[in-house]
């Protein structure tokens, strides 16, 4: 037995050994934290912002930490960041995405091409077909709402903000998105939804590989719950199914992927493109809801116009302001990518950097540029006008150091990287606000109340929650 765990304690020894890693000149500064191999992993997913909020202080824009196992290098001045973004050779998107594609999805794709699925989602996100993906939305719209939120009612109606937006705009985009019309009913809309609910909360625990045991259960039985509920959705032929889910079912199959593969490959897209939309609309309307300056100058943009928000034609710069403003307080993203071979960084002060093969690079706009006090003043705080000149033109003149900015704020990432559904994302937001403020009386149950906190374990992993909600209450508007 002695034997044993001195042969044990030697092999752990001669593993750290081995292991051990120091600062070589060049690098950034290193800080492995404390606890051999966990290094600052327990800070880092208990509050992200927090983490490299301290790490910055301590160590400035630059600096690599260690988190279970990995080293990740976290850079945080904007006017750097294109050394990243735009550097496809060194830097890989791709490698991340398909660890956490198997942590939280178990989806292995072995002879994936990311350069052809991007291809799917440019041609059906973008240019000619997002108008019709656009009008297919506005329609499932108006039908939802008239479903959850009955025109013939007369009384006010209470929900949560966070639950009405999140579960509305799900189901529209399942609708538009996976064609549910004839391979669902209301009853499996709403059943996926609670699902997906479930998932979604665990879903930052199930990247980070921290579920606890009876979470490992929950995340398990909704998984699979889904993968059933989405199968209708993979056999659809026809008019059952949308263009883009049609091509994108094309595509894995030409890829050899089998018929269960494709299931969790439908998941995944069903997260990737709901996962954020919902979120960002209850923090527009919260923050609206919250300051009525806000609120007025948006409804009487909105109420002025004689066409479509959506039409082409239409120009919207309070409510884009307004957005942009709440995207900026609430959209944090990792901007992750793994180092494929060693690259010198050269930040913009002329100080270079070695980044190592093997390890990750990670940007965090949500601490600069987006709440870096000298960038924005009084960052914390909601301002709807923000990104509006004097004249009501768009406003994109912000300075770092005395010199303009490229990036003032990401919610969308950049560069060949950046959000691929951004357009279709906006529109479907700027739709569901318009529905509600010209259809509805909607306002705060407490007329004082304050938007809720964030909930910090989602730090990173691209639109925030909130905890807990903001209660209000709705009734169709009385037509004059
Ligand atoms: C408010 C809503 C959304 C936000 C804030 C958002 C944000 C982002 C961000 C930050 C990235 C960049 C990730 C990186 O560089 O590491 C990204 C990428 C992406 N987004 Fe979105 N997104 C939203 C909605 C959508 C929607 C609705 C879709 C699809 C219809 C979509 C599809 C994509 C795709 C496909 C990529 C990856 C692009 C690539 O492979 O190069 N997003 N998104």
């Amino acid at each position: 037995m002695i034997w044993t765990v001195l042969l044990l304690v030697h092999a752990l020894l001669l593993y750290f050994i081995l292991r051990h890693r120091s600062r070589s000149r060049n690098e950034p500064p290193l800080d492995k934290g404390l606890i051999p191999w966990l290094g600052h992993a327990l800070e880092f997913g208990k509050d992200a912002s927090k983490f490299l909020e301290r790490m910055k202080r301590k160590h400035g824009d630059i600096f690599t930490v260690r988190a279970a196992g990995r080293y990740v290098t976290v850079l945080l001045d904007p006017h750097s960041y294109d050394q990243v973004i735009h550097d496809q050779d060194c830097l890989d998107f791709h490698s991340y995405a398909k660890v956490l594609m198997e942590r939280i999805f178990q989806l292995r794709l072995p002879n994936h091409e990311p350069a052809k699925e991007k291809a799917v989602m440019t041609q059906h996100f973008l240019g000619m077909n997002l108008c019709g993906l656009n009008s297919s939305m506005s329609r499932h719209m108006l039908e939802v709402a008239k479903a959850e939120m009955p025109q013939n009612q007369k009384d006010w109606k209470e929900d949560g903000l966070f639950n009405l937006s999140y579960s509305l705009l799900f189901k529209v985009g399942y609708l538009t998105l996976f064609g549910g019309e004839q391979n669902n009913n209301c009853s499996d809309l709403a059943s996926i939804y609670e699902e997906y609910k479930k998932f979604d909360g665990l879903l930052t625990k199930m990247a980070r590989g921290t579920l606890k045991s009876y979470e490992k259960k929950t995340a398990q039985s909704a998984r699979q719950r889904l993968w059933e509920l989405l199968a209708p959705a993979r056999l659809a032929k026809g008019s059952g199914s949308t263009p883009w889910l049609h091509a994108y079912r094309r595509l894995l199959r030409e890829e050899g992927v089998d018929n269960e593969m494709q299931t969790r490959a439908l998941l995944l897209q069903l997260w990737a493109t709901q996962g954020n939309v919902g979120p960002a609309a209850f923090w527009m309307l919260g923050y609206l809801l919250t300051h009525p300056e806000a609120l007025t100058a948006v409804k009487t943009e909105m109420e002025a116009l004689q066409l479509s928000p959506l039409d082409s034609s239409v120009v919207t710069p309070v409510f884009d302001s307004a957005l942009d403003e709440a995207l900026r307080l609430t959209a944090a993203p990792f901007i992750t990518r793994e180092v494929l071979q060693d690259k010198v960084l050269h930040m913009a002060d002329g100080q270079q950097y070695l980044l190592r093969k093997g390890d990750r690079v990670c940007l965090f706009p949500f601490i600069s540029p987006q709440m870096d006090p000298e960038i924005h003043q009084e960052p914390q705080k909601y301002m709807f006008n923000r990104f509006l000149n004097e004249d009501g033109s768009v406003k994109k003149d912000f300075y770092k150091g005395g010199r303009r900015l490229k990036y003032y704020s990401m919610p969308w990432g950049a560069g060949a990287n950046g959000c691929v559904g951004k357009q279709f994302a906006i529109s479907t937001m700027k739709q569901y606000i318009y529905v509600l403020l010209t259809n509805y009386d909607l306002e705060l149950c407490d007329p004082c109340a304050l938007m809720p906190g964030v909930n910090a374990s989602r730090y990173g992993f691209g639109m925030l929650q909130p905890e807990g909600d903001l209660l209000v209450r709705y009734r169709p508007r009385q037509k004059l």
